[in-house]
This record gives structure tokens, sequence and C-alpha cells, in this order.
């Protein structure tokens, strides 16, 4: 029954461009996104600027990763999506496994990035961190969404 749904939370997940460029991946991600009981709240496809790339991954400016990083989030077509799930956040970053492909591989090898994963950058997909990090990113990417208004449209036992 409704009453016992627990509260919803809002994530940003990616799809990144290499992971786009594979037709059976793409289908592979949406599919597990569905599997584990995401509401996709919205999706998007699109093309980063290289200067988007640079404004969303700003906190790892200097890093010896970041000029690769931003090239490639830049150089094809990626997917974002809205999702909403308990625990929405943890849960999409506990699907996706460790940054590091060899180590998500070695330790975690039903994950996603151990899955598809192709080097430390390449590596599939995005997922917010933090509350802080998903308001951030969400409007980042959709710019035009309200999460209060789209909160106050579900029954109160979901929020
Ligand atoms: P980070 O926020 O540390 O990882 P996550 O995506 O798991 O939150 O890093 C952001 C992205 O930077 C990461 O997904 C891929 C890239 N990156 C590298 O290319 N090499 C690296 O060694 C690290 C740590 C990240
Ligand atoms: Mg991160």
């Amino acid at each position: 029954p409704l009453g016992c749904a627990k509260a919803l939370q809002l994530t940003l997940a990616v799809i990144k461009p290499d992971a786009v460029a594979h037709p059976l991946i793409m289908k592979a991600l949406h599919q597990k996104i569905l599997e584990h009981k995401f509401i996709i709240v919205k999706s998007k496809d699109l093309v980063w600027q290289r200067q988007d790339s640079e404004r969303f991954y700003a906190e790892h400016e200097g890093r010896f990763f970041y000029q690769r990083l931003v090239e490639f989030m830049a150089s094809g077509p990626m997917r974002a999506y809205i999702l909403a799930r308990e625990d929405a956040i943890s849960y999409w970053r506990k699907l996706m496994g460790p940054t590091k492909v060899y180590r998500a591989r070695y330790t975690s090898p039903n994950t996603i990035r151990a899955q598809f994963g192709l080097t430390d950058t390449r590596n599939t997909t995005h997922g917010s961190d933090s509350v802080e990090s998903a308001q951030r990113e969400i409007t980042f990417f959709f710019p035009e969404f309200h999460a209060q208004e789209w909160m106050e449209r579900l029954e109160p036992s979901f929020r």
C-alpha cells in the first residue's frame, strides 16, 4: 500500500559517451535502471561543449586526468537521467561500482563499470555523490526542472 512507501530521493545519472556509442550497452544500462525500480523522472540526450565539461568537473581542475576527462566528456553524445528512488544517490553509485576500472573488476565484478568500463576515464557512467552534488548536477543538466514542485505533486507518503 502507498502508506508503506519510503521517501524518494533524486540523483543525477549520466551514461557517458563511451557507453552511448554502443547500443547494446545503452540498452543494458536502461534495463538496469528499470530493473532496480528507479523512477525515470526526466532524461535527455545531449552533447557537451568543452566549456560545459570544464564547468561540470571544475572540482578536478589540476588533477592528472583533468584534460583527458574534459576532452572525453565532450567527445560525443551522452544520456542524462534524473532518477528517483529510496536512497537513489548511494544506490546508483553502488550499481556503478568503483571509479577505476581495474579496481571495479577486481573488487566488484557485477557492477556497471566492471562490466562495461574501458579505462579509468572512459568508465561508462556518472552518479552524484551527495545530496548537495545531486542538486547542483540536476540543475546543471536540467535547469528548467524544479525538484520541489515535482516532490509536491507526489503522494505525501513518498516525500
Ligand atoms: P571522481 O569524481 O573521482 O569519480 P566518480 O566518477 O566515481 O565520482 O572522478 C570523476 C571522473 O574523473 C571519473 O568518473 C573519471 C575521471 N577520472 C579519471 O579519468 N582518472 C582517475 O584516476 C580518476 C580518479 C577519475
Ligand atoms: Mg565524482
